[in-house]
């Protein structure tokens, strides 16, 4: 590496954050996370979003459902979640006495900001004899205030686990909850929370995304709204657009989520090929601004140092770990 270079990536890591902490920029850090893993009994989870290096050191790439099933599981020690805040939460929850780190700790999430407990709280009192079904995007403080938790992955059977007379609340997500109704045929009352990433995707410019390429199947994640879901082919959890998208014997796919999944979409099905939905507008909006504070570099630190960690008041982790458990106990008798 040139003294130009090394200058270069120096600012980048300074632009990322590290103002205090230098890493040594000749350093492997590949073949030093494969090392902190052994020496630690550390296990790397990462979600699809995440960026491609961060993908390619996991030792399990996955979605929300299948991360926590992980993270129920799994015998290492250190437990390093490359995704957003809720997610490691999560895995704290379900191993309170395991250390959990995050690249980064600013890493949040637009939906689950949508849904304060406090407020959430006021808004149940209103439907005393309703059921609490609550997306996985939330706080602790929300799992605390649910009756059962959900992914896109489980969604309906997770609704579908109630009797057809039970009242729900669904939060935070007004779209997936918009688009859970019209598939279950149960009618939900529903919090105005929403995605800044999957609410972006333009209907019109997708549609003529989809003209130019006749034989392109449009896929979508359901936190999309429903103007964009119309236009698709296929809806699913990220896991399962990555499952379409290798067993459907068309060659092109219209990408209406967050465009880290396109990374796994092409190393499973190298000679086909993912177009990003286009935004609304000229932003790289289909980032997860989030899911990308996370880099390699601060996965590498956060191994090393053993920060920055989740940590989490005891009441809040037992009061939440209740509606998680059950969500993964339902998914588990449904074969999920
Ligand atoms: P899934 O990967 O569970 O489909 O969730 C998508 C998402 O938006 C995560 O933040
Ligand atoms: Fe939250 Fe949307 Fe980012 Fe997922 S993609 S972490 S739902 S803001």
């Amino acid at each position: 590496m040139t003294d130009i270079n090394i200058a270069a990536a120096k600012i980048n890591l300074e632009k990322k954050g590290f103002l205090d902490l230098d890493i040594d920029v000749n350093l492997d850090l590949f073949a030093e996370i494969e090392r902190l893993k052994k020496e630690k009994n550390a296990i790397v989870l990462a979600h699809y979003y995440q960026e491609p290096d961060i993908q390619d050191v996991a030792d399990y790439i996955g979605d929300s459902l299948g991360l926590a099933q992980k993270a129920q599981s799994t015998s290492a020690d250190l437990i390093v979640f490359a995704g957003v805040h809720f997610m490691a939460e999560t895995a704290k929850i379900l191993n309170p006495h395991k250390k959990v780190v995050l690249p980064d700790l600013k890493a949040g999430c637009s939906l689950a900001d949508s849904a304060p407990a406090d407020l959430f709280q006021k808004f149940k009192d209103q439907y005393p004899d309703h059921v609490v079904i609550t997306y996985i995007n939330c706080s602790a403080g929300m799992k605390a205030l649910s009756d059962v938790i959900c992914t896109s992955s489980n969604a309906e059977a997770i609704i579908n686990s109630f009797p057809p007379e039970q009242k729900i609340i669904f939060a935070p997500d007004k779209n997936l909850g918009a688009y859970l109704i019209k598939k279950t045929g149960r009618p939900m009352v529903l919090w105005n929370g929403s995605c800044i990433v999957h609410e972006i995707f333009s209907r019109e410019k997708i549609t003529k995304l989809k003209l130019a390429n006749p034989g392109a199947k449009v896929i979508a994640h359901p936190e999309c709204e429903e103007p964009v879901l119309e236009l698709a082919d296929y809806i699913g959890s990220t896991s399962a657009l990555l499952k379409y998208t290798q067993n459907n014997p068309a060659t092109a796919f219209i990408v209406a989520t967050e465009s880290g999944i396109i990374h796994q979409m092409q190393i499973q099905a190298p000679f086909k090929t993912f177009i990003p939905a286009p935004p609304d507008n000229m932003c790289a909006c289909n980032d997860c601004p989030y899911m990308k504070l996370n880099t390699l570099e601060k996965l590498y630190l956060c191994m090393e140092y053993e920060e920055p960690q989740i940590i989490m008041q005891e009441h809040l982790m037992k009061a939440a770990k209740k509606p998680i458990e059950r969500m993964l106990e339902i998914s588990r008798q449904a074969g999920l």
